[in-house]
């Protein structure tokens, strides 16, 4: 891990005594990097997350499903959108990144778990390497990731750049929404005789996938990102209180909740 300078040091202090950014201000290197590392990471995850998704409009399976898949997508694309134009306005040159890569490959093994490490170039946050192949991950999808994002997101309600923080708001919002959904179908789905081995076994799969995404707890982890006003929480933080609201409902549906060994996770895949 790098030392912080004495420039760190006083730029940390600033912050914290409520010092903001916006997309013109002079930013120190150490800010910029870590803030496009954020800001990129989510653009992507919501890109590649709303084409992951759109193929349910047509496989949902009712009318009714149809619209409120239609509907999440519009939301991924639009909060895409977004951070992508915040990235645009600091200078990134997002619509050529967006040509260089592929947001709707996907990894071909239905039962891959690639632990921490990455299947292509583009930033997505790894989860949405992974396909979602039946309509039990697709809401299993909303359950876990929706609201592991909106944690994450969450935090990023008093962030200290500005532009990210005015957007971030009603992004929340949409991902509750989404949550809700996953909450609403699972729980039917845990409920019924017939539909709960298998809704099971997909959170099997799951489950260390959606772990995996708050990365490793021996890393620095979101040290800078505090540091920087551009986190509230530790990743372990965050996770903690992620895990436990899964534990509550999974104890209340009947569903368990699989063990997650954070040392067995592997370290590489085939598909860099
Ligand atoms: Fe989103
Ligand atoms: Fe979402």
């Amino acid at each position: 891990m790098r030392e912080y300078t004495n420039e760190d040091l006083k730029l940390f202090e600033e912050i914290k005594n409520g010092k903001t950014f916006d997309a013109n201000s002079e930013m120190p290197e150490i800010y910029r990097k870590n803030l496009l590392n954020l800001l990129w990471m989510q653009a992507d995850s919501e890109y590649a997350g709303g084409l992951g998704y759109m193929p349910w409009i047509a496989k949902a399976p009712n009318a009714h499903e149809r619209v409120l898949v239609a509907q999440i997508v519009k939301d991924e694309m639009r909060h895409a959108h977004v951070i992508y134009k915040i990235l645009d306005d600091l200078g990134e040159k997002t619509h050529d990144h967006m040509l260089a890569h592929e947001f709707d490959w996907r990894l071909p093994d239905d039962l891959a778990n690639i632990g921490f490490s990455r299947a292509k170039k583009d930033k997505r946050v790894n989860i949405f390497y992974y396909q979602i192949t039946h309509w039990e991950d697709f809401c299993l999808f909303n359950f876990l990731m929706d609201r592991a994002a909106g944690h994450v997101l969450e935090d990023t309600l008093n962030s200290s750049f500005i532009p990210w923080k005015n957007a971030i708001g009603t992004i929340c919002k949409e991902e509750h929404m989404h949550l809700a959904h996953g909450d609403k179908t699972v729980k039917e789905m845990a409920k019924n005789p017939e539909k709960r081995a298998f809704l099971q076994d997909r959170l099997n799969i799951w489950w260390p996938r959606v772990m995996n995404t708050f990365g490793k707890s021996t890393g620095s982890g979101n040290d800078i990102y505090q540091k920087l006003g551009l986190k509230n929480r530790s990743n372990a933080e965050v996770r903690a209180a992620f895990v436990k609201e899964i534990n509550d409902k999974c104890a209340e549906w009947g569903l368990k909740v699989p063990d997650y060994v954070e040392s067995a996770q592997p370290t590489e895949n085939a598909y860099h």
